[in-house]
């Protein structure tokens, strides 16, 4: 069959990652809040987290991840024609962090906007982005998930500064008539659960003043626990519709690319779908819970590693704030 006969599909032909060069230890959070190594790291499988410079932003992390990532690829920034960021820590609350990158590159040709949907952007970037490949609309796209959370972290309350991270991972996508590439998207949300991961002010809600910092409002405030259960069910769930959907069994699956929020989510929610463990790109014990940046971060240290071949079959699945979850499967 000629290659015109086959379905376009968004292929990812260049990754890239990076992280600030601050390392904050178990050991070094035991002198911040009454924690220890032993509890982060056998509730979590955390070990060490990188933590941004004062000057440094999320633009400039996800920068860095974009320059390799484009340069894999082959593609000029010039040549950029679209450019998403998915973030919850943007540079502020307007222009879009994606502006921010598209000057920084000198992509003058990129559209850009951001996705805000926390721990699950890169996945929801992935389906807008995959939808507007396969439809001509754009010839190629940059997909960023990008996060400085520690500069939204209250390193006084121990339930969420151990766990999260900063951090950057990008992809760039091209169209290709063929049967590589990203096969499904699924994506989910249930807004009636987002209180149980939130930064309360600095919106219309509850503009910045000085009582809400007061507050400590401008923090990430978790309910962990509960997080966690919602978590494990609707990951195994939208798994299955995700393999379902392309008729894969668990067993087929060559690398599966979690987010990165706790090893015991991650250990569930394969141990459940019956995948081994070694077929699991972790990234958590250095780099913590980096939200939108863990799926592009994991992506790209197993490309580099050459943990992905081409034919693979790559799982990717997460759970966020919103609440939002997803899945997708690509045919590397
Ligand atoms: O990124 C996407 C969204 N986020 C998630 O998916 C996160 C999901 N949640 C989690 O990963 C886990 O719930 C946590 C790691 C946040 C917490 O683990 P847990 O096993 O759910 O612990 P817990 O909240 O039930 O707390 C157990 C105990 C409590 O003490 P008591 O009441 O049993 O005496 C906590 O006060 O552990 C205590 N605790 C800590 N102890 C030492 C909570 N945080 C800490 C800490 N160090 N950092």
């Amino acid at each position: 069959m000629p290659p015109t006969d086959l379905p376009l599909r968004s292929v990812i032909v260049g990754t890239g990652s990076a992280a600030p060069e601050r390392v904050l230890t178990n050991a070094d959070l035991e002198k911040m809040v009454n924690t220890s190594d032993e509890w982060i790291v056998t509730r979590t499988g955390i070990r060490e987290r990188r933590i941004a410079a004062p000057t440094e932003a999320t633009s400039d992390l996800a920068v860095a991840a974009a320059r390799p990532a484009l340069a894999m690829a082959g593609i000029d920034p010039k040549d950029v024609e679209l450019i998403v960021v998915a973030t919850a820590t943007p540079d502020m609350l307007f222009p879009a962090t994606a502006c921010v990158v598209q000057a920084k590159l000198g992509a003058a040709r990129a559209a850009a906007f951001d996705i805000l949907a926390a721990c699950s952007g890169y996945l929801y970037a992935l389906k807008v982005v995959d939808g507007l490949l396969r439809t001509g609309v754009y010839r190629n796209a940059l997909v960023i998930g990008a996060e400085t959370l520690s500069k939204v972290l209250d390193f006084t309350d121990r339930n969420t500064c151990v766990i999260f991270g900063d951090g950057a991972g990008a992809s760039v996508l091209v169209p290709k008539a063929g049967d590589r590439g990203v096969l499904s998207t699924h994506v989910y949300a249930d807004g009636t659960g987002g209180e149980l991961i939130q930064i309360p002010a600095g919106g219309s809600r509850q503009p910045a003043s000085a009582e809400s910092v007061a507050r400590r409002a401008h923090y990430i405030k978790m309910r962990g626990n509960e997080t966690y259960k919602i978590a494990v069910r609707r990951m195994e769930e939208v798994v299955l519709e995700c393999l379902e959907a392309n008729r894969v069994r668990p067993g087929d699956i060559d690398v599966v690319v979690p987010h990165q929020a706790n090893l015991r989510i991650i250990e569930a929610v394969v141990s459940r779908l019956g995948v081994s463990m070694e077929k699991v790109v972790l990234t958590i014990e250095k780099y913590g819970n980096t939200s939108a940046a863990c799926i592009p971060m994991a992506l790209d240290i197993a490309v580099r590693r050459g943990r992905v071949k081409s034919g693979d079959l790559v799982l990717m699945v997460a759970f966020g704030g919103g609440l939002t979850w997803g899945a997708g499967l690509i045919r590397w």
